[in-house]
């Protein structure tokens, strides 16, 4: 792929305004959600969507998500049932993804679905994605911004270390709060978790009134965020380790202290927000990577789930 200069945009209202006539050109611009970094592209437009492929050297077509600036755009490309306007209501704006059944004559490329009938549906909280998203005035697909297989960007500098010179422009606006990515959660039958992340499971079965299952490991999609080697650093990777052995960076979390702590109080959010920026860290010192057990609840599914990726044997 021809390299060409990434350029760095501001959050002001003119970089606003160049970063989506970027997307209407059809060129990939990358910008900040309360998760991670995205790599945007217009939905609607194949030839932009498989820019993100060969940017990012996903291995396939997965399908990608589309976001939006409201349930209300949402809902004019997907089924809608009640059960969608519920969950809307209570988490979106948010780190939640919606897969529903398309609508006919919705107009997103096959290469954004995977040629499947369903979508993945998102308004991300971020202030930035959602001036983004109205400037644009399409569904934009996002997937993380990094090179396929490598830890997710948090802050405009990881986005240009991966991706810098194969993408248009990043619009830089400092890190992400949450720090991993949305919960996935499909509702083409009965609601089913596809991917924990940054709404806890525990706040939707709330709102169900209902245990909420979790798809199984190999019935999952076959996509990146899916693939059991995932978000890996170049180090490998232990787990659940009380304290590292000689040679081994720590990553610690609550009174397990180490070169890095997620979160010196035992916080998960803090955690969940630290994650890929220290794991970004930590391997560019070039040195295996031992990590402190991080509680299963709340965020720490979401932590859990990347960090056991992270360390999963790589292909
Ligand atoms: O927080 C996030 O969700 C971030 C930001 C940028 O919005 N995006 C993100 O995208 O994490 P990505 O491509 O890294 O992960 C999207 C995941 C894929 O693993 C894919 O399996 C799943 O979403 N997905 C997308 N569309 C789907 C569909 N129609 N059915 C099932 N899974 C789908
Ligand atoms: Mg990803």
């Amino acid at each position: 792929m021809p390299e060409k200069e990434t350029l760095r945009l501001t959050p002001r209202q003119e970089d606003i305004e160049r970063a989506a006539a970027l997307l209407r050109a059809g060129e990939l611009v990358a910008f900040p959600t309360e998760t991670v970094y995205g790599l945007g592209a217009d939905a609607c437009n194949g030839t932009a969507v498989a820019g993100i492929y060969a940017a990012k050297g996903r291995p396939s077509f997965n399908p990608l998500i589309a976001h939006f600036p409201d349930a209300e755009t949402a809902r004019a490309y997907v089924e809608w049932p009640d059960l969608a306007e519920r969950l809307a209501a209570a988490f979106w704006p948010g780190p939640l993804t919606l897969v529903l059944p398309l609508k006919p004559g919705h107009g997103i490329s096959e290469l954004t679905t995977a040629g499947l009938d369903t979508l993945g549906v998102r308004v991300p909280a971020h202030p930035t994605a959602q001036k983004l998203l109205r400037a644009f005035g399409g569904p934009v697909a996002a997937p993380s911004a990094n090179p396929s297989g490598r830890i997710s960007p948090t802050t405009a500098d990881h986005v240009l270390a991966g991706l810098s010179g194969r993408i248009a422009a990043v619009v830089d606006d400092g890190a992400c709060p949450v720090g991993v990515e949305s919960t996935i959660l499909g509702l083409v039958e009965a609601p089913v978790l596809l991917r924990p992340g940054g709404i806890a499971a525990e706040a939707i079965e709330a709102l169900l009134g209902a245990p909420l299952p979790h798809q199984a490991g190999d019935a999952a999609i076959n996509a990146p965020g899916q693939l059991r080697s995932h978000y890996a650093p170049k180090a490998s990777v232990r787990l659940n380790a009380e304290a590292p052995e000689p040679g081994e960076l720590f990553l610690g979390f609550g009174p397990r202290d180490g070169d890095l702590n997620l979160s010196p109080a035992g916080d998960l959010a803090e955690a969940a927000a630290h994650l890929f920026g220290y794991l970004h860290a930590l391997d560019a010192r070039g040195a295996p990577i031992a990590v402190a057990p991080v509680p299963e609840q709340g965020l720490g599914a979401a932590i859990n789930d990347r960090l056991r990726r992270a360390a999963a044997p790589r292909d």
